[in-house]
C-alpha cells in the first residue's frame, strides 16, 4: 500500500510503499520524516504525532483514551490528528496520506 507523506510547509510528498501490519512510525523514520519518536512508542512522548488527511482519518481504529490524552499536550494538534507510533497499517486502506505537523517537539523539552 502506498503511504503519502506530506510535509509540513505543504509543499513537498513523499510517497512510499509499506506493507500492512507495518507500523506508520517505522515507515516514517526510515523514509527520513522528521519525527523523533522519543520514547519509541511507549506513548510517552507525542514527538511522532502526524495530522491524517480528512478523507483516511475515518478508515483508522479510534484512538485510545491515553492517545488522546498525548495528543491534547502535541503542539498544532487538529482534529484528525493521531500518533504515529500507534498506527499500523491495514491493507484495506488501500493509501494513507498524513502531513507532518509544522513543529514536531517533544513536550518534554528533550
Ligand atoms: Fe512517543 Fe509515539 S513515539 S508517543
Amino acid at each position: 500500500m502506498k503511504i503519502r507523506f506530506v510535509a509540513a510547509d505543504g509543499d513537498s510528498v513523499r510517497e512510499v510503499e509499506a506493507a500492512a501490519g507495518e507500523r506508520l512510525l517505522d515507515i516514517a523514520q526510515a523514509d527520513g520524516q522528521p519525527l523523533e519518536g522519543t520514547c519509541e512508542g511507549q506513548m510517552a512522548c507525542s514527538t511522532c504525532h502526524v495530522i491524517v488527511s480528512e478523507e483516511d482519518f475515518g478508515k483508522l481504529p479510534v484512538a485510545s483514551a491515553d492517545e488522546d490524552d498525548l495528543l491534547d499536550l502535541a503542539a498544532h494538534v487538529t482534529r484528525t490528528s493521531r500518533l504515529a507510533c500507534q498506527i499500523w497499517l491495514e491493507e484495506e486502506w488501500g493509501s494513507l496520506t498524513v502531513r507532518i505537523p509544522s513543529e514536531a517537539r517533544d513536550m518534554q523539552g528533550r
